[in-house]
């Protein structure tokens, strides 16, 4: 391990310090992706829309003293979208690195959320660099780039709502560690929630009970649970001085489905909470 690398491990030694951003962890995800870093294995994050994964990253990158380049990776995302390519500069042609090339000569983590939703050819890329040659080959100029000990590759994928063809495939997956995370357990969702909005622990608690038989609806008749994250809107809603019915419809209601007779179900169970 490099002496810059040493020096940004002992940073995330100390996990109250105030430029990291909250995370409550839910399992041993801080301790796996610490080991994951210093052994050098990339991470794939799985888990349902607003359970904590970006935040996670967040945290991990600054309790670890690392920059993070993050991508929105999309159905058009190619390879050099990820890798760079050549742009016309006044009547020239100048190499642009792309986030993942960056990532790759400078260090920290680099983050690919929804990668399945990126294109083929992204594989082609990912495949040498996530597994133990850690090679970037950039065929447009020649380089092959050697990842240093402080690059990570961390990949996550919500894997709910995939198209049945939009997985990834054996050989890429069985390159990375993996941590399914879901939502919390409800103490600790409280915190978070009382946390995040600033609404009492006692009032979020209600919303966390609403959200526990919201979720036990889901598979007959919502695609998704509902998220930490859309409970947290509604507590800011709340603690903002929104009557709590109009907030927990306009956070808890509309959000999660178009068909009326999902909604009028939910719209009951949130009036038997609250009502
Ligand atoms: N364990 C947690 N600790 C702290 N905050 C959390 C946690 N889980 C969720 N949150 C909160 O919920 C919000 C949503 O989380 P985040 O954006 O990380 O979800 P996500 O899993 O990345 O969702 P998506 O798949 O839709 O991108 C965050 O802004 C944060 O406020
Ligand atoms: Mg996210």
């Amino acid at each position: 391990m490099t002496q810059s690398t040493l020096s940004r491990c002992a940073l995330h030694q100390d996990p109250v310090r105030d430029d990291i951003p909250f995370y409550q962890p839910t399992g041993q995800e801080v301790a796996l992706f610490e080991h994951a870093y210093r052994q050098r294995l990339p991470l794939l994050l799985k888990g349902p829309t607003g359970c904590g994964k970006t935040r996670f990253v967040r945290h991990m990158a600054a309790r670890l003293g690392l920059p993070l380049h993050t991508v929105a990776c999309h159905d058009d995302l190619t390879a050099s979208d990820l890798t760079g390519r050549y742009l016309l500069k006044g009547g020239d042609t100048a190499w642009s690195d792309g986030p993942l090339t960056r990532a790759v000569r400078e260090g920290g983590i680099c983050y690919l959320d929804e990668v399945v939703e990126a294109r083929k050819d992204v594989t082609v890329v990912l495949h040498p660099l996530t597994d133990d040659r850690r090679l970037l080959p950039l065929e447009r100029t020649g380089e092959r780039l050697e990842a240093p000990d402080d690059f990570m590759l961390v990949v996550s994928y919500n894997p709910g709502y995939q198209h049945i063809l939009k997985t990834l495939k054996p050989s890429t997956r069985q390159r990375f560690v993996a941590i399914s995370l879901d939502f919390p357990d409800a103490d600790t969702e409280v915190d978070i929630v009382a946390h995040e909005s600033g609404l009492s622990r006692g009032r979020c608690e209600a919303l966390v009970n609403l959200a526990a038989r919201l979720r036990a609806m889901k598979g007959q008749d919502l695609e998704e649970g509902v998220s930490t994250r859309l409970l947290i809107y509604c507590a800011s809603l709340i603690q903002a001085g929104m009557p709590v019915l109009d907030a927990a419809r306009a956070a808890l209601l509309e959000p999660l489905s178009d068909d009326p007779d999902v909604l009028k179900g939910i719209e009951d169970v949130v009036t038997a909470t609250f009502g």
